[in-house]
């Protein structure tokens, strides 16, 4: 597939109004997305589990305007009017216009929640633009008079979530998701996520992803100029091969339930994102004081008990905990006592593997 294979041929069928409502979950990398080049492709390929609890739902209300010069919409979180929202939203529109020509001729009105806090520091982009190239996706469907595959209906929701957000393009489907080319994943690609081809362990199933929120606080630098700053980044070339050959290794891990080896690849990329941060120029550090605390902890409770529980961050302090479900109890009740205490307000969230989107109605 190529990006002209998303162009569509004029539409078979007129709508005046409807709606409809999707819910997308977030998702977690294990081989991280850190540097892209133009139009939302990345630098390197990389692999996540998609998450369950934590999702947006976002319903998008249509109906015909009389003109097609503007965009015209509006947009709610948890039923607020969210005007800041805006210029994300047009920027998204703008960017994908030549692949869904008929987002000029209505008037929409976008009304969206998330079960997570909206200042958590989790990434509600994710989320929040898959669910809305879903519901821009059925709308297409719609227009099309229902003609479309299953398969090309993800294919290019992803495609177009990627261009909301690269990592969105990754929360469709699950359990395990592949974006961006890899020359030993089939039908990988750089313009939309595919689901993981090959046998994942039942070690994986299940798999646990506890989130200790360290810190609600906006991000002091945004994912997308952290991304730009990987340009002529003294490390930039070394880091992409790396993320390569990550993948590589984490197919035999996935296929052989090698989980020492997961946690060595996971932790790994987890500070290698944060380093790759830390050396950029500017550089800047998203850790906080609690989130080593954590780190330490997990290092040292592995080394005296021997279960696999183990770390990975995202561009933020909070630290996702990803453990096995034969595992959870013990590991649940160390979190409980141990962990917990470096959670801003106690907080944290309790997600583990999923499987994608719903349609909602
Ligand atoms: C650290 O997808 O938020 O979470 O494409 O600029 O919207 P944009 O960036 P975004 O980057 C996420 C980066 C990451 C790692 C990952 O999810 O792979």
């Amino acid at each position: 597939m190529t990006e002209k294979d998303f162009i569509p041929k004029p539409y078979s069928s007129a709508l005046e109004k409807g709606s409809f409502t999707w819910s997308s979950p977030s998702n977690i990398a294990l081989v991280k997305y850190w540097g892209k080049k133009e139009n939302q492709i990345p630098a390197n390929p990389s692999i996540s589990f998609t998450l369950d609890a934590c999702k947006t739902t976002t319903e998008l209300k249509f109906s015909k305007k009389s003109n097609s010069c503007n965009y015209s919409f509006d947009i709610f979180l948890e039923g607020e009017k969210k005007d800041d929202f805006k210029p994300k939203i047009e920027t998204f529109f703008k960017r994908i216009e030549v692949y869904l020509p008929f987002l000029k001729d209505y008037h929409f009105v976008i009304e969206t929640s998330n079960t997570f806090p909206y200042s958590s520091g989790i990434a509600s982009s994710a989320s929040g633009m898959s669910a809305l190239a879903l519901c821009l996706m059925s709308v297409e469907k719609e227009l099309n008079d229902k003609n479309v595959s299953e398969e090309y209906f993800m294919q290019k929701a992803s495609f177009l979530a990627r261009l909301g957000s690269g990592s969105a393009c990754r929360s469709l489907q699950g359990d395990l998701i592949v974006w961006g080319n890899h020359n030993q994943i089939p039908e990988s690609s750089d313009l939309y996520g595919v689901k993981y081809p090959f046998k994942i362990h039942k070690k994986f199933k299940n798999f646990h992803d506890t989130i200790l929120l360290v810190d609600k606080g906006e991000k002091q630098v945004s994912s997308t100029v952290g991304h730009n700053l990987m340009h002529n980044h003294p490390y930039a070339k070394q880091r992409f091969e790396q993320a390569h050959d990550n993948l590589s290794k984490l197919k035999s891990v996935f296929k052989e339930g090698n989980l020492n080896e997961f946690i060595a690849i996971v932790e790994s990329e987890a500070l290698t994102l944060h380093a790759m941060m830390m050396t950029s120029m500017p550089y800047f550090i998203l850790m906080k004081p609690n989130t080593m605390e954590i780190i330490n902890k997990i290092w040292k409770f592995r080394q005296e008990t021997g279960l696999h529980l183990c770390f990975t961050l995202d561009a933020g302090a909070n630290v996702h905990l990803l453990y096995p479900e034969k595992e959870a109890e013990d590991i649940f009740k160390f979190i409980n006592t141990e962990l917990v205490a470096y959670c801003q307000n106690g907080h944290y969230i309790c997600d583990r593997i999923g499987f994608g989107a719903k349609k909602v109605k």
